[in-house]
């Protein structure tokens, strides 16, 4: 998994518009430093062995740098992203490109943050509801997709996409910051069988779990010793990256690829 990624660019990543916590438009990002840093993020996938196909970003589009907003694909069929009204006009870029590479696309018939949402693991679907996502999308993804849907409800706007909270570290492995959970939702994440690995607050709020890891090799924020190190302790590869940037728009390294590979969940026996 996450072998395969859509990444865009940050030629025109800037603060326009406030739509969650974490941007403010008197705290505008470094153009130069921007560039460098999701050019390293991309470097860091590539030598993990990653394939990263790209979409060029476009003027109109200042949050097009975080493609997992902009769908969420399995088994090479898309179901593109329903996004707040300030960041719609990227969808149907999102829709050309994977028409072009030959993925099924579909529209989504409510709001839906895409893979911000929307994590896959094994026959699970972990899938924010409440926030970006209305729950109503979740029968539309188990009918389309397969899987077991587990609904997740964060706490806050802290925690506006899934993808901040919670993350797949292999099939059986997630990582997570319980306080951001409602209690029910935490609830559900417990009773389903996995290995949970418990962050504390500020690996949490640097978006330490918002990583990309393919089984192998976890792709993260620099600044959460204790999440790497937990990682690490279990045989994995960390490469941990500088993320100033990125954060000021409320995002960090899986906000900006989009994962391409998902494979269909395991029939049920
Ligand atoms: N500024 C973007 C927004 O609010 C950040 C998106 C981050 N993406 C993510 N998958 N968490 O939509």
């Amino acid at each position: 998994m996450n072998r395969d990624l859509l990444m865009s660019d940050a030629a025109h990543f800037r603060i326009s518009y406030e739509i969650n916590p974490y941007m403010d438009r008197s705290c505008q990002p470094d153009s130069d430093a921007a560039l460098a840093e999701h050019e390293a993020i991309a470097a860091a996938h590539r030598s993990a062995g990653r394939t990263v196909r790209t979409m060029k970003s476009v003027p109109e589009c200042p949050d097009m740098v975080y493609t997992a907003n902009g769908a969420f694909i399995c088994d090479r069929r898309a179901v593109l992203g329903n996004p707040p009204a300030a960041r719609l006009e990227e969808i149907p870029y999102f829709h050309s490109w994977l028409k072009e590479n030959e993925f099924d696309v579909f529209d989504a018939p409510y709001a839906f943050s895409g893979q911000g949402d929307t994590l896959a693991c094994g026959r699970f679907l972990l899938a924010g509801y409440g926030r970006r996502t209305d729950r109503r999308m979740h029968d539309f993804l188990a009918e389309l997709f397969g899987h077991e849907v587990v609904a997740l409800r964060t706490v806050s706007e802290k925690w506006y996409d899934l993808d901040l909270a919670v993350s797949v570290i292999d099939e059986h492995t997630l990582a997570y910051y319980p306080p951001a959970l409602e209690t029910e939702s935490r609830g559900r994440l417990k009773d389903l069988g996995l290995e949970l690995i418990e962050v504390g607050a500020e690996d949490a709020q640097a978006f330490a779990l918002n990583l990309i890891s393919d089984g192998t090799t976890v792709t993260m924020t620099q600044g959460a010793p204790r999440l790497s190190a937990a990682l690490r302790e279990r045989g994995l590869t960390v490469v941990d990256l500088d993320t100033t940037e990125l954060r000021k728009g409320g995002g960090g390294v899986r906000c900006t690829a989009l994962t391409l590979d998902n494979p269909a969940p395991p029939r049920r026996q």
